[in-house]
């Protein structure tokens, strides 16, 4: 069993992530509404991701014998000036999901709890990836500047993005 500070920490994380998964999915349909059915579909499967990081969590501490409690999600904005805005918020916002995680696998050390560490460590990983990611695309999209058709050739490849499932739901 997780100790309860974790417990209590760990559903805080758990609406996080459900708060990343309803920022993106306010991103993907404001592109969608905007004409840029890529930058639409890139959200839209961000928005899938958060919500199998929120079950990994979920999924832990239910094994583990501890308490999920799902608390209220705070209100997210609702529209970017352009795509380079949304992603340099995504990078903004990511680089904040990194710090809680930093801090929960922090305090999973302090207690020597160390298969909440070990779960976490897939979290870490992610974080640098999810930067990296954001990172990239603010990179591009400078360089497009006000070029329609490089916008036009971004907003179709990031329509070819898929989902790949983690599988949260069955670990
Ligand atoms: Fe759940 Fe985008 O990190």
């Amino acid at each position: 069993m997780v100790s309860k500070k974790l417990e209590k920490a760990l559903n805080k994380q758990i609406n996080a992530e459900f708060w990343s998964a309803y920022l993106y999915l306010s991103m993907s349909a404001h592109f969608a509404n905007t004409g840029l059915p890529g930058v639409a579909n890139w959200f839209k499967i961000q928005f899938q991701e958060e919500q199998e990081h929120a079950l990994k969590i979920m999924n832990y501490l239910i094994s583990k014998g501890n308490r999920v409690e799902l608390d209220p999600l705070a209100e997210v904005t609702t529209s970017w000036k352009s795509p380079l805005t949304a992603y340099e918020d995504t990078l903004k916002h990511e680089r904040e999901v990194t710090i809680l995680i930093n801090n929960l696998v922090a305090l999973a050390r302090s207690e020597n709890d160390f298969a909440t560490e070990n779960m976490l460590q897939w979290f870490v990983n992610e974080q640098v990836e999810e930067e990296e990611t954001a990172q990239g695309l603010i990179d591009n999209l400078k360089l497009i500047g006000d070029n329609g058709f490089g916008l036009y050739t971004i907003d179709k490849e990031l329509g070819q993005r898929v989902f790949v499932s983690i599988n949260a739901s069955v670990e």
